[in-house]
């Protein structure tokens, strides 16, 4: 059944969102306050580096219109998803400013029955602030439905489409129908829960996934002090049904506009509720120091060769994506800079919004990955783009004036590079 859906907020979760409802054939308007934004999407501009999503918008564009106007989505559709950012506050509380702006406008522009469906990611209970507030501005028949969602950037268009679960969570049985309708061409489990449990499960699968990071992130600190490669251990742990081998790569720390804000806005909501989440300020910390320990790897080198000039590989939080927001490679990048390094760095897609993060001073961004190593002292892999693979590793050590690769991602093969002659070091690997 076609249903008319409005979609607040034109993020990546919402822009995702809002093409794939409309690729399933339901009726969507994508609303933003940004109006530059909203001519951009009108002219078939994708403000994002997201693949296939560019396709998909073009092609059921019949299905989807942007507008600036809340009231008038809201009047128009059904259904209403709420997608809107929830940005980390310094003490890593949550700031729900733009979400309880959205609820605010939503119920002024309630005239009969509606979804109001949640998506943004919300501490536990804003479900029933949601609640509350509406009452205050709207009299009427209503629902509230939390629906997380799970997509990851880069690949954010298959994730929506093709599921490992959809978490519904409601208080009541009218709006359940409705929900299982807007997905009924996906086929996939679906878990229909209270709303409280689906804000938490958000929370806990992105905190559980990042705890995996880390953990394997200490083991490879244990395996470059007592030997052992650690993507064999994790290799050896995931073939264990029980833990699964995704999310057990070791490398610089997690980071992008997640992990890094839910770990400590789950802390956070503990702390509130007087309960102190250790384990997960262990997660956090160990981030941080995954970090530290790979740029005093970079420091260490330099200083034995006497050398400066380093070559950056990849700035993105991870590959696929233009996104620097909380990326260790561009916070090590940037400590570098501090440092009074040298940096010649390359990204594919990243480069331009890298820059406004680091430093104005001691880098140069370069056109391909053989201008960043060319005359480098160490080259300093940081985000594990595929092209990567690809690249002439003999010409590499050719161009450099030491052959130092620090392996940030475990990208190479270590043997391969040394047989090439590259002193190697990755991440818990000998
Ligand atoms: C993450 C979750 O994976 C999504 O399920 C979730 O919907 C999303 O956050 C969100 O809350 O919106 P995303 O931030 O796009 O998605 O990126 P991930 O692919 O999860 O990677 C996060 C970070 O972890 C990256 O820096 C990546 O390099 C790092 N990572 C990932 C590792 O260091 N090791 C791994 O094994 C996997």
């Amino acid at each position: 059944m076609k249903i008319k859906i409005a979609i607040i907020g034109t993020g990546y979760v919402g822009l995702t969102t809002g093409a794939c409802f409309a690729y399933l054939g339901h009726k969507v308007i994508c609303v933003d306050k940004d109006k530059k934004k909203i001519v951009k999407l009108r002219k078939g501009k994708v403000p994002i580096y997201e693949p296939g999503l560019n396709e998909i918008l073009k092609k059921h564009k019949k299905n989807i219109e942007f507008s600036v106007n809340i009231g008038n989505a809201v009047k128009k559709s059904d259904v209403i998803f709420i997608c809107v950012g929830t940005p980390p506050e310094k003490d890593g509380s949550i700031n729900l400013d733009q979400f309880k702006e959205s609820v605010r406008d939503i119920a002024q522009s309630l005239d009969c029955y509606k979804v109001v469906v949640n998506k943004s990611t919300v501490p536990v209970g804003t479900g029933d602030w949601t609640k509350k507030e509406i009452i205050k501005y709207y009299s009427g028949k209503f629902s509230i439905v939390s629906n997380p969602e799970f997509l990851r950037e880069s690949s954010a268009v298959k994730d929506f489409l093709e599921p490992d679960r959809i978490v519904i969570g409601l208080e009541e049985e009218r709006p359940k129908e409705i929900m299982l309708d807007i997905y009924s061409s996906i086929n996939t489990p679906k878990i229909i829960t209270d709303i409280k449990s689906a804000e938490l499960i958000k929370y806990t699968a992105n905190a559980f996934l990042a705890t995996k990071i880390s953990f394997i992130n200490e083991i490879a600190n244990i395996c470059e002090k007592a030997g052992g490669d650690v993507k064999k251990v994790a290799e050896g742990i995931g073939l264990d049904k029980r833990i699964g081998p995704k999310f057990l790569d070791a490398g610089i720390g997690y980071g992008g506009s997640c992990f890094p804000k839910d770990v400590d806005g789950l802390i956070k909501i503990a702390d509130r509720k007087k309960y102190n989440f250790k384990l997960l300020k262990a997660v956090s910390a160990v981030n941080i120091i995954q970090q530290r320990n790979f740029l005093k790897k970079i420091k260490n080198i330099l200083k034995k060769i006497d050398g400066n000039t380093i070559c950056v590989w990849g700035l993105a939080f991870k590959p696929n994506t233009d996104d620097v927001r909380k990326s260790s490679a561009v916070e090590i990048t940037k400590q570098l800079q501090k440092l009074n390094f040298k940096i010649q760095a390359y990204d594919p897609v990243a480069m331009e919004n890298a820059k406004k993060e680091l430093l104005k001073k001691n880098i140069r961004f370069c056109k391909n990955p053989y201008e960043a190593a060319r005359n480098a002292d160490v080259l300093a892999l940081l985000t594990d783009w595929p092209e990567f693979s690809e690249i002439n590793m003999k010409k590499i050590v050719d161009i450099m004036r030491y052959p130092y690769f620090l392996d940030g991602r475990n990208q190479f093969d270590p043997n391969e590079l040394k047989s090439i002659g590259f002193y190697y070091e990755g991440i818990g690997r000998k």
